[in-house]
């Protein structure tokens, strides 16, 4: 079977792809077609956190595909697997949010997340950050801040506003619904908000009845170290989105609230066919058990910080593609001095067995599996220089050429 004919004359493209077939993976590496195998740095844009085919998760999946995947009447009935699943994010979640509802992706979670701040405020403006990333559907591209994703689909929801985060605070005003803020873009290339520009935020959003929106899509469930990246800054949002991690590579997202919030949401307000189905839960509190219980939050931090050692180091033999290393746990960023190195840099990459994440704004990200040992860590960092090599010697035969 010609898979690459097949997806490119019968699929809808919608993106651009990397000439590979990716048969299967196990821990931290994947196998292609012809059995090469590959270290995986990307997670699935920050998904499998426990890496490929982990056996806790392969065990959740067949224990409850077992005894059953989606509900008679989906939500209007209980689930074990759910109510297990809520026990499990009361462990985690910060204090004060301790309401939860389910969605199926990160953009679902944000976009009812903006849908129920106007219902409970009874606003429409919505801030958002130049930059940031919150989805794809219509309501989360209007707060996404990057015009050439959003400014094919015009009109955008109206009464949004865009602001670099240090301007953001000054803005909410009493007619503003809320803020949505990622504590550490993602797509927009790693950039970290800084702690007191979140509390500041908190603060104003309180003061002028603003929700605050925090999403954790791509930074929670240790991805960055602590549970969730805000957990350091002391700061509690109205309402916090998560996904990607979340179930470790099931569909699945969640968003959580203040009981206070909670009080003004009424049934019908949101739902959907698969929201918290067994399955999903049952995957995703055997993640979250796990990550709990093997501490992979402290691994996280500590492998994380020499990672990033390990990057400057990387970034001072090659001054003249990398300008700039950054990120915090396994969230990790190489930003390069020019754009058109970003895709050059990924397929060099995949050549010399390793897979990382083009983002726009000159940056390639590294989002490795959170279970990634010592030894896996140095055999990705030697293939990124082995790869780093590769397209300097490209680009010096092309200025010869
Ligand atoms: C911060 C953030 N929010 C929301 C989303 C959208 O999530 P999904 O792709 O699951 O809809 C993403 C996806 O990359 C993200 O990084």
């Amino acid at each position: 079977m010609d898979v690459m004919q097949i997806e490119d004359s019968m699929g809808l493209t919608v993106c651009k792809r990397q000439p590979l077939v990716i048969e299967r993976g196990e821990g931290a590496f994947v196998w292609d077609q012809y059995g090469n195998e590959l270290l995986d740095f990307t997670s699935g844009w920050g998904v499998t956190c426990l890496g490929h085919a982990h056996p806790v998760m392969l065990a959740a999946l067949a224990a409850q595909a077992g005894r059953i995947m989606q509900n008679p009447n989906s939500g209007f009935t209980y689930s074990p697997a759910r109510a297990r699943l809520l026990l499990e994010l009361q462990q985690v979640l910060p204090a004060g949010l301790q309401r939860v509802y389910f969605a199926n992706s990160g953009a679902e979670a944000n976009d009812a997340a903006l849908k129920l701040a106007r219902k409970i405020t009874g606003r429409q403006r919505v801030l958002a950050v130049h930059g940031a990333f919150h989805g794809r559907t219509l309501a989360t591209l209007s707060v996404s801040g990057n015009a050439g994703n959003s400014a094919r689909f015009l009109p955008s929801v109206p009464g949004n506003e865009f602001a670099d985060v240090n301007e953001l605070a000054a803005m909410v005003s009493a007619d503003i619904a809320a803020v949505i803020i990622e504590p550490i873009q993602g797509e927009g290339g790693v950039r970290a908000v800084p702690e007191e520009l979140l509390q500041q935020l908190q603060q104003r959003c309180r003061e002028h009845g603003a929700l605050l929106i925090i999403d954790e899509v791509q930074t929670g469930f240790c991805r960055t170290g602590d549970f969730f990246a805000i957990t350091a800054s002391g700061v509690t949002p109205d309402i916090m989105t998560m996904g990607k991690g979340i179930a470790g590579g099931l569909p699945f997202a969640a968003f959580a609230m203040t009981e206070a919030l909670a009080g003004a949401v009424q049934p019908g307000d949101h739902g959907g066919t698969y929201c918290g189905n067994p399955l999903s839960c049952a995957v995703a509190a055997a993640v979250i058990g796990h990550l709990r219980e093997q501490q992979v939050s402290d691994h996280v931090k500590v492998l994380g910080l020499s990672m990033l050692q390990d990057l400057n180091t990387l970034q001072q033999k090659f001054p003249d593609i990398v300008c700039e290393v950054r990120g915090r746990g396994f969230m990790l960023a190489l930003v390069l001095h020019d754009d058109g190195q970003v895709w050059p840099l990924t397929e060099a990459c995949a050549r010399q067995g390793l897979m990382v994440t083009p983002t726009r704004n000159a940056v390639v990200r590294l989002l490795p599996e959170l279970l990634l040992t010592e030894t896996e860590w140095q055999l990705g960092l030697s293939r990124l220089q082995a790869a780093l090599l590769q397209l300097r010697a490209q680009s010096e035969q092309a200025q010869c050429a």
